[in-house]
């Protein structure tokens, strides 16, 4: 037997804490607690990544074998990045049969769109508007996880995003707070379930504490600079969704915050989460983010940093190692105290009983288990199911889609068309490079017709080893483009498949453009000019600008980044066997100039005619570019039609307390079944402080057979009505409303009420 291998080793320590299942955790906590040196609690508030391999043997000397002492002697609270049952033991084992209290590690993890078997980006998900099945997604992908060991994702990312350059729209809900709020709670409602202490669920961490999404320029890790207004009725709502659903952990931010980096952040940590919402969870920071307030120029030095960042609600440290080194020492000068740190080892404890990790240490750490639901059927048809409903049609001009079956010479073109990688999007640590099912392998499964495939042009020189590598993009390389030319000509129909590498968005990838990169646009002109009949499949983590696609070719298929059941996925709904019914979370762009936009902004003092024309120069907008967006905000076909009735409001008014009906009748008119998702926007006209010009309040995803009709009721009280005012409270206004109800964001079909 290996030294470190588990085996039959004293518990001795581990039962000095074991969970008795009687006592109240909160007791447990404090017991705990008083056992605790001060060392063993700052190790609690300490997190390492997966630094070395921990199923080898141990190192010797240097840095790491500090690190690795560290873990046998209580001075580590939780790691990251360690997966796999064999790895997740064996720093189990460490903490909790060498170190003196034994008391387990909570294991972190990057779950953000599945574990091993990939789902779609979240932004995908999004699309679906579907929260039942988004909560479903969240609960495969911790069930997959938490087979592998990990019980702590640091998801969902719930950072709302109004601008396309930043790479990290792809992890998040778009645009909008009230969309967002809703598939932050239904996240977080898949990823812990009902039970936090089933072997089944992990904790989950709504990120990055706040308003990380506000990057200045869309450039990642950029300041942020926003009044309370938009903080309190943008940015804020999805996190207090996330603690309204019991999300047991934030993680705060890299930016600062009108001058204060967010990890030292008080009013957000201290006042509001942890005051106001009474969130009684922990924090954790971003990776190296105490350290970086030096760079920001906010901290001193590394004690400094630990200072503040204590001071200012963070309560594990993750990879800076600087509570470690420094928190005894501020204590002792007086600079933090010992209800700070008591209180936040208090909250990282509680996690962790809750996870019933001191009844079990070992509960997620099942051989069998692991070999039996990893990439199970279960989750593949999961995916594969969630894949489907988050593509959005964005245009289908003489219904070209969905394609005929039989009979067809197709020309499959493009560099994304049999690419097995990009589809897993980024974040997809524990995935196998390549394992996605490429859209050529899914129209192959539909034997009816003849495909040729041509790459074209390729997207990328080299393919990155991993998460860390710049992403090479091809410039130079045309080669391709005559034999795509050749195969489309005398194809009856040609399918392009283009839009970013896998890893062009997500983490530190904000893009300047948001083009299609490389030559891509020129193979989609050049094969265009040979055959118009194309239809365009977009793989992208991000909105992009598609004006000229938007004009020439007649089928637009969305089909982000959707997991490993990609090629499947597209295949069914270009062959028609489901009815796409996505709808976008984020507005697509005429320009990256119009960066950021959102729906619901503000009026102005000058906002022209509709938003489009004032007849004259001296207004909002600008001389060479539309204001609207090119897709808005909601917006996505169907293979069928739908017919909406004028709105029918209950009554023309109420007051404090009542409640108003809005309803409307919809009718498929079209031939085939499918699904619209009817929207409730609402505009305040007056308000002590300025209010959008719309904004969304409740939605219907209806599922409607051909020539069916429903009626979709909304239900409009004052909670809806209610925002951050020019007083700083949050309440609902007296005063001129109009409800707005239809198929996007720009819908017209409007009723008026009051409220008094
Ligand atoms: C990201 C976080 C992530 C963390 C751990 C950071 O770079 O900003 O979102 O959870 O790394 O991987």
């Amino acid at each position: 037997m290996k030294k470190y291998a588990f085996g039959v080793l004293t518990l001795l320590s581990f039962s000095l804490v074991a969970q008795s299942k009687n006592t109240p955790v909160e007791d447990q906590v404090e017991a705990l607690l008083q056992k605790m040196t001060l060392e063993e609690k700052i190790g609690q508030m300490n997190q390492y990544n997966g630094f070395w391999n921990v199923t080898g043997p141990p190192p010797q000397g240097g840095e790491t074998s500090d690190k690795y002492q560290n873990l046998a002697t209580g001075r580590v609270g939780s790691m990251l990045n360690v997966r796999g049952v064999k790895e997740v033991r064996e720093v189990q084992r460490l903490a909790v049969e060498e170190s003196r209290l034994g008391i387990p590690l909570i294991i972190g993890f990057d779950l953000i769109h599945g574990y091993k078997t990939i789902s779609p980006i979240p932004l995908a998900e999004t699309a679906s508007w579907d929260l039942e099945a988004i909560q479903h997604s969240a609960a495969l992908g911790a069930k997959e996880a938490t087979a592998a060991g990990i019980n702590w994702t640091f998801a969902p990312m719930v950072d709302i995003t109004r601008d396309a350059r930043w790479g990290r729209v792809m992890e998040g809900a778009g645009e909008d707070p009230y969309l967002g709020s809703l598939v932050a709670a239904a996240r977080v409602r898949g990823f812990q379930g009902e039970d936090l202490s089933s072997p089944h669920t992990l904790a989950a961490c709504a990120k990055h504490f706040a308003a990380y999404g506000f990057s200045e320029a869309g450039r990642d890790y950029n300041t942020v600079d926003i009044g309370l207004n938009t903080l309190h009725n943008i940015v804020l709502p999805p996190f207090k969704a996330a603690a309204a659903a019991g999300v047991r952990t934030f993680m705060n931010s890299f930016n600062d915050l009108n001058g204060i980096p967010a990890t030292a952040d008080k009013y957000l940590q201290r006042e509001i989460l942890k005051g106001d919402w009474n969130f009684d969870g922990f924090v954790v920071s971003d990776w190296g983010s105490l350290r970086e307030m030096m760079d920001h120029g906010f901290a001193r030095d590394r004690k400094h940093a630990g200072e503040l960042a204590l001071n200012g609600g963070s309560d594990m440290d993750m990879e800076s190692y600087i509570y470690l080194d420094y928190a005894k020492e501020l204590l002792q000068e007086g600079k933090v105290t010992q209800e700070q740190i008591d209180d936040a080892v208090r909250r990282i404890l509680r996690v962790k009983f809750e996870l019933g990790l001191f009844e079990d240490p070992y509960r997620y750490c099942d051989e069998k288990r692991e070999q039996a639901v990893t990439g199970s059927e279960e989750i593949v048809s999961g995916v594969l199911d969630m894949a489907k409903k988050s593509i959005v049609l964005l245009k289908n001009q003489n219904n070209l889609l969905p394609l005929k079956k039989e009979g067809q010479k197709i020309a499959l073109i493009g560099p994304l068309a049999a690419d097995k990688n990009s589809p897993l999007g980024n974040w997809r640590i524990a995935a196998e490079n390549f394992s996605a099912v490429s859209v050529l392998e899914g129209l192959q499964s539909y034997p009816g017709n003849t495909i040729t495939h041509e790459q074209g042009v390729k997207l990328i020189n080299k393919v990155p080893a991993g998460f860390h590598e710049e992403v090479d993009i091809n410039t130079t390389d045309k080669s391709g483009i005559e034999e795509a030319v050749a195969s489309a000509k005398d194809a009856d129909v040609v399918v392009m498949v283009l839009g970013e590498y896998g890893f062009q968005s997500g983490e530190a990838r904000s893009r300047a453009n948001l083009d299609l990169p490389g030559f891509q646009q020129e193979l989609l002109e050049r094969v265009a000019a040979v055959n118009s009949n194309i239809v365009l499949v977009l793989m992208n983590g991000r909105p992009l600008v598609l004006n000229w696609a938007d004009a020439n070719v007649p089928a637009i298929v969305e089909a982000w980044q959707l997991g490993t059941q990609s090629g499947n996925a597209i295949a069914q709904v270009l062959y028609g066997d489901y009815n796409p019914s996505g709808k976008l979370p984020m507005s697509f762009p005429r320009s990256v100039g119009q960066m950021p936009l959102y729906y619901n902004h503000k009026s102005t003092g000058r906002p022209g005619a509709d938003g489009e024309d004032a007849g004259s120069v001296f207004w909002s907008h600008y001389i060479d570019e539309k204001n609207s967006p090119l897709y808005p905000f909601g917006f996505g076909l169907s293979y069928t039609s739908f017919e909406y009735s004028d709105i029918r409001l209950s009554a023309p008014q109420f007051s404090k307390g009542g409640t108003i009906t809005a309803q409307v009748d919809i009718t498929n008119t079209g031939k085939y079944n499918g699904k619209e998702v009817v929207q409730l926007y609402l505009k305040d006209h007056f308000a002590s402080a300025t209010r959008p010009v719309r904004e969304l309040k409740g939605f219907e995803l209806v599922e409607l057979k051909a020539g069916e009709t429903k009626t979709v009721v909304f239900s409009i009280d004052e909670s809806l009505l209610q925002f951050y005012n020019g007083q700083g409270q949050w309440m609902a206004e007296p005063g001129a409303f109009t409800a707005f109800i239809g198929s996007d964001s720009t819908t017209k079909r409007s009723a008026e009420f009051s409220f008094n």
